[in-house]
């Protein structure tokens, strides 16, 4: 390992880590400002005022460390992985498998557990929805009268893959319904649970269009009790709060690296192997088989068997390194940041006259999502962008929820290790600013 790799995996010296944060008065002006310089993206100006990132629940940018780790294996190790005696070959495969390894510790995974890499989270539940129908009547894991439970939060990601597995499979989709404010409830759960056939729960960790957060450590444990594989979505946990998997009755568990501070285009799929084994690979090919004839093939066993063809490996290392970022930094202290932003964001949206802020009570995200009376998101954002803040618009992917309440497009703001209180109060003076143009 070079120089330049050793100084990128000890990032300690440049973060506020742990044993620095004190959880009442956060992290100092010193220390953020110290984190900030890590994300040369954060010195942009837009129109003339200094970026204020608060879209990182779409995606969060990258650090130096992990843009380092990621040139230093382009430069000094690319090559293609698992397949060739050479050197150069030898040591992609190193550093593809040490990903591996390092991504499995930082969720926590035990000896049952596999990760697979995806390009994403979508392409890891589609996976997994596939994966259950895939084999073909005679051995699939879902089969006509079955039933496929999705809650009612999700994102399109973890709804359309099962919508098109009920239909193809022949099992009934049904919707855990959220209330009138979007919650989820453990005996609406165990209603579904108690008639038909369960055989899949797919639910998220924190809902993105929202911010709420189900409780999902529970919901998965009764689904599993039922006899239910488990699918956890953990898109919007991936940056600060993600539970070790563990601790959880969890199968399957997705994930992006872009919303981590890792780089776009690869994710995981991690999951007991007994239940990994269960899913018909979503890619044949190359790299996923064991023996092939012209007439037929026998698969690899895990984790090859569902990572046909060549994997994006610098994009796996920059994960990596990304979770040893975000371990050096502190998991506790990124929780408690993010929270205590949000706080402050609700309180500030929650009195301009005319907001409403969706899921107030969900203090464990790190987004907050909100309407203004005769206002479309779009000019707000439009209005922010104006003045240097980035936030999302729109529907977020979860078009059924937001009609299920009853609401259109709204705007998000979401809050990452180095965005500051004075951002937030940014972020408020403009949508009041945005209320008093447009309505
Ligand atoms: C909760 C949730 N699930 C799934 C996705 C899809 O992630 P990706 O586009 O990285 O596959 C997102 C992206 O916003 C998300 O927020």
């Amino acid at each position: 390992m070079s120089s330049t790799m050793n100084s990128i995996a000890a990032p300690h010296g440049q973060t506020p880590g742990n044993s620095h944060f004190d959880p009442e008065k956060g992290w100092t002006a010193a220390q953020l400002q110290a984190l900030r310089a890590q994300f040369p993206i954060l010195a942009e100006t837009i129109h003339g005022h200094p970026l204020a990132y608060l879209d990182n629940a779409a995606s969060s940018p990258m650090p130096l460390s992990v843009l380092q780790a990621m040139q230093e294996f382009e430069q000094h190790q690319r090559a293609n992985i698992h397949r060739g005696v050479h050197s150069l070959s030898q040591r992609a495969t190193d550093a593809f498998e040490q990903a591996r390894a390092t991504l499995k510790n930082y969720l926590g995974a035990g000896p049952e557990h596999e990760l697979v890499f995806t390009s994403g989270t979508t392409e890891a539940l589609n996976q997994v929805a596939y994966g259950l129908w895939g084999a073909g009547p005679e051995q699939a894991w879902l089969r006509p009268g079955d039933d496929i439970i999705v809650s009612g939060l999700e994102h399109h990601a973890n709804l359309v893959p099962w919508q098109h597995a009920a239909r193809i499979s022949g099992a009934r989709l049904r919707i855990l319904q959220p209330d009138a404010q979007g919650q989820l409830h453990l005996d609406d759960l165990a209603a579904l649970l108690a008639t038909g056939r369960p055989r899949v729960l797919a639910l998220t960790a924190c809902a993105n269009a929202t911010g709420e957060c189900p409780p999902y450590a529970a919901m998965l444990s009764l689904a599993r009790q039922a006899g239910a594989l488990t699918v956890l979505d953990a898109a919007q946990v991936a940056a600060h709060g993600l539970p070790r998997l563990q601790a959880l009755e969890c199968d399957f568990l997705a994930l992006s690296g872009h919303k981590m501070h890792g780089p776009m285009g690869i994710g995981l799929l991690a999951g007991r192997r007994q239940a990994l084994e269960q899913l018909y690979p979503l890619r044949l090919g190359g790299d996923m088989v064991e023996h092939v004839s012209y007439q037929q093939a026998r698969y690899a066993g895990l984790p090859a068997r569902l990572e046909g063809g060549t994997p994006n490996v610098a994009a796996a290392v920059g994960l990596a390194q990304a979770a040893r970022f975000i371990e050096a930094t502190g998991h506790a202290a990124i929780d408690a940041h993010v929270r205590a932003l949000r706080a402050q964001a609700v309180q500030g949206l929650s009195a301009i006259a005319g907001v409403r802020v969706l899921s107030p009570q969900a203090s464990a995200a790190a987004l907050v999502s909100f309407c203004c009376e005769g206002v479309h998101p779009h000019d707000i954002g439009t209005l922010l962008d104006e003045r240097g803040i980035a936030v999302r618009t729109g529907h977020h992917c979860a078009q059924p929820l937001l009609e299920h309440l009853g609401l259109g497009p709204t705007t998000r703001a979401s809050f990452a290790l180095y965005n500051s209180a004075e951002e937030v109060e940014r972020l408020c003076a403009a949508v009041a600013h945005a209320v008093k143009v447009f309505q």
